[in-house]
């Protein structure tokens, strides 16, 4: 109750992406403090149960609720995103190279709708930058314990038909430190990354970066590609043949779209001036959903679904479990949200558990 507060009367004053520094600072130094750090993991984790644990793509996770990516890109706070209760954190969107996104600002907030819209552009340390920092995290016992995701994309610079080097690339330098890595193809703040969407780009690059990542952390890592909600649902479909065609491990849907639908309550004077951008939030829950459905309907048994887009409460993750997500994640919700939200998504989860028998 506290947090709506806190959030109207500090954080909705600041840049969003000030806010953002300043809030994820704050949660890895207070991580790090011997009281503070525990009472957050007691209080995060308060209730947790071995009922909760799930086993998908061969990895254990925790419970089914994880933060998607852009949060933590340069992988600097996995453990204390894990304290706050998170069942897995996917880090990223890494790029081959370092860069530095797209000129400030960049990230805005829709607060009517409690939705965001971002045009950050893989800013971000690059892959030889984070994979030593996820050495380090992995040398940790707290590291060696969570669940992480990479989620790799490409360098603005490299051109699309030079992406595949790019992509493996980071994926011969990340996926030894990964719990399963995604290819991220539907961002669309980097121009011509999503027609990667498009099935005879999309199987080469798949092969590629999953012969890498095998050969360099010598195991099999689970691979999934990512996917935007505003694919046409013929493409969505044949995704999901190219998943079968592969025997990929599974599909995330869905990333930011591109639409500004006219339900959004933000005046569209103001959207208009916000500009380019990937739209998040719960505007994006019902077209999430359906895709989660599509994809159900087509792939191969077996193939993790991970849904994610306009998740706020607990039952919104359950009705993507009984949708058949084998997880589920979110973002945009955690803002708006603040410390506790992923505790009360995995408890408002619970009930799905036991309604699946
Ligand atoms: C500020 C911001 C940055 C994001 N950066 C990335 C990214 O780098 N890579 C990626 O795959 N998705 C990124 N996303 C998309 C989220 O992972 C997620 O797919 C999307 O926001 C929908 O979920 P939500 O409605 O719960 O926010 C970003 C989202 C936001 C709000």
């Amino acid at each position: 109750m506290l947090y709506p507060l806190f959030f109207k009367t500090v954080f909705a004053r600041m840049d969003p992406e000030v806010a953002h520094e300043r809030a994820f600072a704050a949660i890895r130094i207070a991580a790090r403090l011997p009281v503070i750090g525990e009472l957050m993991r007691r209080v995060c984790w308060s209730g947790e149960s071995a009922r909760d644990r799930v086993e998908v793509m061969g990895v254990e996770f925790p419970h089914r609720f994880g933060l998607a990516a852009g949060f933590d890109k340069n992988a600097r706070g996995i453990v204390a995103l894990t304290a706050l209760g998170f069942g897995h954190v996917e880090i990223g969107t890494v790029t081959g190279e370092p860069q530095s996104g797209n000129e400030q600002p960049r990230l805005f907030r829709l607060i009517a709708d409690r939705c965001l819209i971002n045009r950050m552009g893989f800013n971000n340390e690059g892959a030889a930058a984070v994979a030593r920092r996820l050495a380090e995290v992995r040398s940790t016992r707290d590291g060696r314990k969570a669940v992480i995701g990479v989620n790799i994309g490409k360098t603005k610079v490299v051109a699309v038909e030079d992406a595949i080097g790019d992509y493996v690339k980071s994926a011969h330098l990340l996926a030894p430190f990964a719990d399963y890595l995604v290819v991220n193809v539907s961002s669309p703040n980097t121009p011509g990354l999503r027609d990667l969407q498009s099935v005879e780009s999309l199987r080469p690059l798949l092969q590629a970066v999953r012969e890498a990542s095998e050969l360099s952390a010598a195991r099999h890592v689970p691979l999934l590609v990512k996917i935007a909600p505003d694919l046409a649902d013929d493409d969505v479909l044949a995704v999901a043949r190219l998943s079968n065609e592969l025997g990929l491990d599974g599909i995330i849907a869905t990333n930011t779209t591109i639409a500004r639908p006219d339900s959004l309550r933000t005046p569209a004077g103001r959207v208009a001036e916000i500009g380019a951008g990937g739209l998040s939030g719960p505007i994006l829950a019902d077209r999430s959903l359906e895709v989660l459905r599509l994809l159900r309907g087509a792939v191969s048994e077996g193939t993790c679904l991970i849904s994610v887009g306009g998740i706020e409460t607990g039952a919104d993750a359950r009705r993507r479990v009984f949708a058949g997500a084998d997880l589920v994640q979110g973002y945009s919700a955690f803002v708006y949200e603040g410390p506790l939200w992923a505790r009360r998504v995995r408890l408002g989860l619970r009930g799905a558990e036991s309604r699946l028998g």
